[in-house]
């Protein structure tokens, strides 16, 4: 699935399942000790997907921590992204000369619980899904873009931004852009990215070139 989405010089490792095996670092451990099994489950299978991807990158394996307000630590010289939901972990990286940060973000290609779209849409924004042709979930891919955009944005700013901050435009033919509407100077005034459904999944997708 990721492989549709991004072109090298980004890595990509995805698994639909949690294979028995991949070991965490004591400190990786640490940070889930008390964590549900679920949890753990998708904690452990997505650093495993992120250390498959960066040793792609020629990068040893090491512990991937949650740094500020939970966005990864990555290695020196890595930007990276990873996602995990119901069905699916995955993770996507590259060196930094290459790339100036990565959002990847995957959900269940189900529409949104009643009254969510209304608390992540910008009016124009629910007009459109609204109108859209069926076939889509397209709040849940609105929310999905706007998930990939923070996680594209945060590593870049340090900043909280709002479902409301960024207006997404999602072109049916799989991509979309993402105009940020609160950006200060210095800040990424907008992002674009790509968008896949397929398998019961969508997946949401921004790679920025250095
Ligand atoms: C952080 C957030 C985007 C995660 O999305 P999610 O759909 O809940 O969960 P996913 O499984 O797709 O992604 C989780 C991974 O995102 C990464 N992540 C978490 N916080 C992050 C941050 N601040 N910046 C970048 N990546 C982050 C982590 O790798 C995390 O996995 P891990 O905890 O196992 O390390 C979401 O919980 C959130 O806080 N959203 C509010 C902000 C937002 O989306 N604003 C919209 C602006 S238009």
């Amino acid at each position: 699935m990721l492989a549709a989405l991004f072109a090298a010089p980004v890595v990509t490792a995805e698994t639909r399942t949690d294979p028995p095996g991949p070991a965490l670092f004591p400190a990786e451990e640490a940070v889930i000790a008390r964590s549900v099994d679920k949890r753990r489950r998708e904690f452990t299978t997505v650093r495993h997907c992120a250390r498959t991807a960066l040793a792609g990158l020629g990068v040893p394996p090491a512990p991937i921590l949650p740094g500020l307000r939970g966005a990864p630590i990555w290695p020196p010289g890595v930007v990276g992204s990873m996602t995990h939901c119901a069905g699916f972990r995955g993770c996507a990286v590259a060196h930094a000369g290459d790339l100036r940060t990565i959002g990847l973000d995957a959900e269940p290609a189900d529409p949104l619980p009643d009254g969510v779209l209304e608390a992540i849409a910008l009016p124009a924004e629910r007009d459109a899904v609204l109108a859209a042709a069926p076939g889509v979930p397209w709040d849940r891919l609105l929310f999905s873009a706007k998930e990939s955009v923070y996680k594209a944005w945060f590593p870049l700013t340090h900043r909280f931004l709002e479902f409301s901050e960024a207006h997404v435009e999602l072109d049916p033919a799989g991509t979309f852009t993402a105009t940020v509407l609160t950006a200060h100077a210095g800040e990424p005034a907008g992002f674009t990215g790509r968008w896949l459904c397929r398998d019961g999944l969508l997946i949401t997708a921004i790679a920025v070139p250095a």
